[in-house]
């Protein structure tokens, strides 16, 4: 093999990096005020270090009014006060680099929030010099109770109209997400090159390595934004991507973007940035490095499964088969070219991996972990890791809804209870999905110990902004499991290590190929680096599975299992048992 066969092999620090992705508050509360924040990160770098980890994202840390935990920032250059100060978010960069990690950080430059100084002026009239910075629009007309008509069929992600109305000028703006998160006009010169000085220049000048960048397929807004077909029949309102996905202009904004970091570092760090895409054909033109857009993207293809198209929260049934085939797709677009990928199963906008796609009862959850930290560590991209996933974090259970916080569950609740009623089959139905899909389940405190009532995410007597999720209690703490060796986290540790020493085929393995697709048990592949061949076998079930060679004959050498008493030899996997060969 040379790297003119297979590009996407050309070593780059953040192919090879594991990135461990932090929300700031609930990961470590340093002051007990009951949120997290950046001391507090900052005092558990060394066991982000010890981890195994080589990069951080921290999630937005802005100032904001937090109506969609600080997605919606109000000032890209100032760190909000409840997290603390611009100096110690710069100690914190600091010490990062001082433990020899990188540091990552969101950008949110889709929309910003109502409370941001440009959206102010640009609200404050018609004829203000920002008026354009947003999409401003007339009603389409009045309803019979003389309520304002949206000027388009669009619904936000979150719910509802995609258009907030604004009294002082009388017109409405566009705002993709929740009602106070405006987004932002790229079509307007100035506007983007504000938004790349202010969010992205700024951050750079303090040392980061790199950008998650939020929505980064949302900038480029269907030309009149027109009424959307309608896909969903039952709905008045039509999903958003339509109108705002991959649209027309989005990847010269990409190379924009990248030209204006490429010229704006002059110590020589290579910046990396990862692209929250969620779907559509375009990763290969995202990612090409001859393109110069972004480094790589994540999509959603595989945490949507289960998930009905039109409403997240409507859970639905479906086969290991399917999983497998949307995993793969992720990443089988780089074999043989010069883009790259990502591999996760979490982040904060995702529900507890375990709960999802193992089995989180306490006979199999430890096993199902392990298995979940093996089958991400084997295979091709960037790998993240997200707080708490690393402890076999799984869903709280039994939650009323008054306990669900996120601003996305919240709206639907509001918009079925209104039009259902409470006692209705379709609420029914939410409170399931929100049970298996609600983003809450990432967000609880982080769990450091056993310590009631707060685990150690912050004092005994102060207040937690957010519930937790008692399997703290259960042995699901970072304490605990540091003193036992078959915690999943000890796992998580010797896994990473594994993917390290075998990073040409772990990491950077090509020729990807499925074997027994169909089958509804057995997740199991190959992949190639050279002259090694990478075999690896998870069983998705409770039950003994069969287990043939990739190849009559070959031998093969044990690379990790995730049972203590492994029989390297054996053709049968053990309930949730997972192996990884070398092929001989
Ligand atoms: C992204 C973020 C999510 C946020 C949304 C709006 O999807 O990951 O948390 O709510 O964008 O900014």
């Amino acid at each position: 093999m040379t790297i003119t066969e297979h590009p996407e092999t050309t070593p780059k620090w953040w192919k090879e990096a594991t990135i461990y992705q932090i929300y700031p508050a609930s990961f470590k509360d340093s002051n007990n005020d009951g949120w997290g924040d950046l001391k507090g990160i900052t005092s558990k770098l060394q066991y982000l270090k010890d981890l195994g980890v080589d990069a951080v994202w921290v999630c937005p840390f802005y100032d904001s009014p937090q109506q969609d935990m600080g997605y919606d920032i109000a000032n890209y250059e100032k760190v909000w006060p409840t997290y603390g100060t611009n100096e110690e978010c710069f100690e914190l960069i600091n010490k990062t680099h001082e433990l020899g990690m990188k540091f990552i950080t969101d950008l949110v430059i889709n929309h910003c929030s109502a409370d941001h100084e440009w959206f102010k002026e640009s609200r404050s009239s018609k004829t203000n010099p920002k008026r354009d910075w947003f999409f401003w629009r007339p009603p389409k007309g009045y309803d019979s109770e003389g309520r304002p008509i949206p000027p388009n069929n669009w619904k936000s992600f979150f719910g509802g109209p995609a258009w907030s109305f604004d009294e002082t000028t009388n017109e409405f703006f566009l705002r993709l997400f929740a009602s106070r998160q405006p987004d932002l006009n790229w079509e307007n010169d100035e506007c983007r090159k504000a938004i790349y000085e202010s969010a992205i220049g700024y951050w750079l000048d303090h040392g980061v390595d790199g950008f998650r960048i939020d929505t980064a397929g949302l900038y480029s807004k269907r030309p009149g934004m027109p009424d959307s077909p309608i896909f969903d029949l039952n709905s008045d309102l039509q999903h958003p991507n339509w109108g705002s996905h991959n649209g027309p202009r989005i990847h010269e904004f990409h190379k924009e973007i990248r030209r204006f970091i490429v010229d704006r570092v002059k110590d020589g760090r290579e910046i990396m940035t990862v692209g929250e895409v969620a779907h559509g054909n375009d990763n290969a033109l995202y990612t090409s490095a001859s393109r110069g857009e972004m480094s790589e993207v994540f999509s959603f293809r595989h945490v949507d499964t289960g998930a009905s198209e039109f409403f997240r929260y409507n859970a639905v049934p479906f086969t290991l088969k399917e999983w497998k085939q949307a995993i793969a797709d992720n990443f089988l677009f780089i074999n043989g070219t010069d883009t790259w990928s990502t591999i996760y199963l979490e982040n904060h906008d995702q529900p507890r991996s375990i709960t999802r796609f193992g089995d989180d009862s306490p006979k199999y959850r430890i096993l199902s972990g392990k298995l979940l930290a093996m089958l991400e560590c084997s295979l091709t991209g960037t790998l993240y890791l997200y707080q708490g996933q690393e402890i076999g974090q799984i869903n709280f259970k039994d939650w009323p809804i008054e306990k669900y916080e996120d601003v996305d569950v919240r709206t639907n609740y509001n918009i079925i209870k209104e039009k259902h009623g409470e006692n209705s089959n379709e609420m029914q139905k939410f409170y399931e999905g929100i049970a298996l899909l609600s983003r809450d389940h990432a967000r609880t405190p982080m769990q450091w110990s056993a310590e009631t009532p707060n685990a150690g995410f912050c004092a005994p007597d102060a207040q937690p902004w957010y519930f937790l999720n008692e399997s703290y209690k259960n042995g699901i703490n970072v304490a605990d499991e540091l003193d036992n060796k078959d915690s999943v986290l000890n796992f998580w540790k010797k896994a990473m290590k594994a993917r390290k020493e075998n990073k040409n085929v772990m990491v950077y393995g090509y020729d990807f190929e499925f074997i027994d697709l169909d089958s509804d048990k057995l997740f199991s592949f190959t992949k190639q680096f050279e002259d090694k061949t990478l075999f690896a076998a998870f069983n998705f079930s409770g039950d003994m599975v069969d287990v043939k060679s990739p190849k009559e004959g070959a031998s093969l050498s044990l690379i990790l299992g995730n049972y203590d008493d492994v029989d390297a030899s054996s053709t049968v996997l053990r309930p949730w048992e997972g192996r990884l060969y070398y092929v001989q």
